[in-house]
């Protein structure tokens, strides 16, 4: 079948969530959040009492194939009946995700849930290797990037707005930690595809940043 994919990867904070979501309404299209999976994998390992390491790899990849893992057509993340979209967005969430998806049999163990979520009319998918390891073959791959401070400030705002109080200069340390982990594993990597299209987010607003990746997708038609 030739189901229309859109995938946005890139490094953290750097937009890709709220670019893939507003495309995705655009377009009329689904969407895929892989790093929610991850998320959701170190979270449950957390609370299997299993360590985020190699030495627990393969358990916390059974742990992940059995979870019962939904998306709501309002965009809610149920883990059985329970809605943890709140539990999986704090800091500590994101470190314990790029933890856990360092191991090559937890990646494994979410390849099937992520390629079902390709279905008509198309997907918006991303994360940091829809373009490179899941969807080699989506028709538009945008590599987003943002500099570090930048990113910061976003998730810095986005906490505030929230009532979460933050320091900018932690979490800058703490994105760019990140950063390096998902850039240096062997597993899966993060980097742009050969084939992706590099738009740097630092100056743009998101309409801009939008008006761009759907103007792409229109050349290709
Ligand atoms: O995008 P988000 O910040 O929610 O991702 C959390 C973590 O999950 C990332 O830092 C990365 O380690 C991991 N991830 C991944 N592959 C993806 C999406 C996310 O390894 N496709």
């Amino acid at each position: 079948a030739n189901i229309p994919v859109i995938c946005i990867d890139g490094p953290t904070a750097s937009g890709k969530g709220t670019i893939a979501a507003e495309v995705a309404r655009r377009l009329g299209y689904g969407i895929l959040d892989s790093g929610a999976l991850y998320r959701i994998a170190g979270l449950a390992a957390r609370r299997a009492g299993l360590d985020l390491d190699e030495a627990h790899e393969a358990e916390i990849a059974t742990l992940v194939r059995e979870l019962p893992i939904r998306f709501t057509p309002a965009q809610q993340i149920l883990l059985g009946d329970e809605d943890i979209g709140a539990a999986i967005r704090s800091e500590a969430a994101g470190m314990d995700a790029s933890r856990v998806s360092a191991l090559p049999a937890v990646r494994q163990a979410l390849l099937t849930l992520q390629w079902n979520f390709q279905t008509l009319p198309g997907l918006v998918a991303d994360g940091r290797d829809m373009g490179t390891v899941i969807f080699p073959n989506a028709a538009l791959k945008v590599y987003l990037l943002a500099s570090a401070e930048c990113r910061a400030e976003r998730r810095y705002k986005q906490l505030i707005s929230k009532g979460i109080s933050a320091n900018i200069s932690a979490l800058r340390a703490d994105l760019e930690a990140r950063d390096a982990r998902d850039m240096s594993r062997s597993a899966s990597p993060l980097k742009p595809a050969q084939d992706a299209l590099l738009l740097d987010s630092s100056v743009l607003s998101i309409e801009e940043v939008v008006t761009q990746v759907l103007q792409w997708w229109q050349e290709r038609q």
